[in-house]
């Protein structure tokens, strides 16, 4: 589109001259003149915020990412050797297929479907490497609009991770909330979930949080999963799982997968994201997949072949090292068993500070039952704190989170739980 030509006269002193003469000038109106400020990312504007305060106390728990007990980034050990394994293996920079690295994927389907899974076994399972956790969610979004033929609408959950809305939009998909959270209980809000459930048209496309729920930390338990799947199975409804933190819930990659994996057993033909940023600590290198359980392996060789014509043009083929480090790691024993160690040290330190939390704050005497932060699951806790305390929070104790009263229990160190504690009780009491 070609921009808005103004004609303006100035005068302009000529400096060679030193003589004022009338200049016609020529001056566009930027193209882009008419794009609004859209509003800054909320966890960034933390992030920002935290930077800026000179307090040397300070404690960021806004941002999603893993942090040790001297509140530092962590490499897992398992990943530094994998990296060395790739990196002395003098392998070529060739573009990996369409779909990205074969032995990734195989792998990355074993852990999250379980080796002696049926739909893996009888080869119906299309499976794609995508770039991380966000690049499944969209791939899967831009596969339903294109086929799932029964609804354009995805229902999620109320609350659910900030970027789900975004994504399926921008997938064409429309976006439909269900219960999920009471925030009477601090926990689930089973019932109005399943009335939710019951309450939507058949075949409707659900997202399901499978394990460590974003926001909230809170997951249904097992026997609730297995009703969801059944009223799921009635309503013949369509389960989307995303799947950001197998392992890093629990501790243990297989119970944190329960919920896909009895869906599938039960015979939902279910779509799952996997995620490979948080269990493996490889947040910049985007490593994830999407995958489609099908009826049959010709029906396979069908979704895959969409699903190849969907991400041809939108970045042609995904990136290959991190998926050569996160495949070096499941398909080497050794360093599987070391991984799975390493995610088990990482789930339970997060335990740990839930509890310490708790410990602290009923220590100091206060007078609120805090047992949600130790019966929530996951990176996140949702503490139940308002918008307004949350301000206070950070004005006045240098603490950072986001306004909704969600802490990334990440970011809580034995060295600074005493002092959030401390700040958490002066707020509420
Ligand atoms: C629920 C949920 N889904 C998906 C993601 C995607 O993360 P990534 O794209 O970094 O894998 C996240 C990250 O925080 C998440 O919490």
């Amino acid at each position: 589109m070609l921009s808005t030509l103004h004609i303006t006269s100035r005068h302009a002193a000529s400096r060679q001259s030193g003589m004022g003469v009338l200049i016609a000038t020529t001056k566009f109106a930027s193209t882009w003149a008419k794009v609004p400020q859209g509003p800054p990312d909320a966890i960034l504007g933390i992030t920002e915020a935290f930077k800026a305060d000179s307090f040397k106390e300070k404690i960021n728990l806004g941002v999603g990412a893993y942090r040790d007990d001297q509140g530092k980034p962590y490499v897992l050990p398992s990943v530094r050797v994998a990296e060395d394994k790739v990196v002395k293996s003098g392998l070529d920079k060739e573009y990996a297929g369409i779909t990205g690295v074969p032995s990734f994927t195989k792998a990355a389907a074993e852990l999250a479907y379980g080796a002696d899974s049926l739909a893996i076994k009888e080869d119906r399972l299309a499976i794609t490497q995508t770039i991380s956790g966000t690049g499944a969610l969209r791939i899967g979004g831009a596969f339903l609009e294109r086929f799932y033929p029964q609804a354009k609408k995805i229902y999620i959950p109320t609350p659910s991770w900030a970027n789900h809305n975004a994504v399926f939009k921008d997938s064409g998909l429309e976006v439909e909330k269900y219960r999920y959270y009471n925030k009477d209980t601090i926990g689930l809000d089973f019932d109005g979930l399943v009335a939710d459930l019951r309450a939507a048209p058949a075949k409707s496309i659900i997202l399901l949080h499978a394990c460590a729920h974003n926001p909230t930390g809170v997951d249904p338990t097992e026997a609730q999963w297995r009703q969801i799947s059944e009223v799921m199975k009635e309503k013949e409804h369509f389960a989307f799982f995303d799947m950001a933190y197998q392992g890093f819930a629990s501790g243990n990659a297989d119970q944190d997968a329960f919920a896909p994996r009895h869906f599938v057993k039960e015979g939902h033909n279910i779509a799952l994201c996997q995620s490979f940023a948080k269990n493996m600590g490889l947040y910049g290198e985007r490593v994830g997949a999407f995958s489609l359980v099908c009826e049959s392996t010709e029906e396979k060789r069908r979704v895959d072949s969409q699903v190849k014509i969907l991400v041809r043009p939108l970045y042609s083929n995904p990136p290959i090292h991190g998926a050569r480090i996160a495949s070096t790691i499941l398909n080497d024993p050794a360093l599987n068993k070391q991984w799975l160690g390493e995610v088990k040290g990482m789930a339970s330190r997060i335990i740990e500070m839930r509890a310490l939390l708790k410990q602290n704050l009923e220590g100091l005497g206060s007078k609120h039952d805090w047992s949600h932060i130790t019966g929530q699951i996951g990176m996140f806790a949702y503490t139940g704190l308002k918008p307004e305390q949350m301000e206070i929070l950070a004005k006045e104790h240098s603490v950072y989170a986001t306004r909704d009263g969600r802490i990334s229990v990440a970011g809580i160190t034995s060295g600074n739980v005493k002092r959030l504690a401390q700040a958490i009780y002066k707020v509420t009491g």
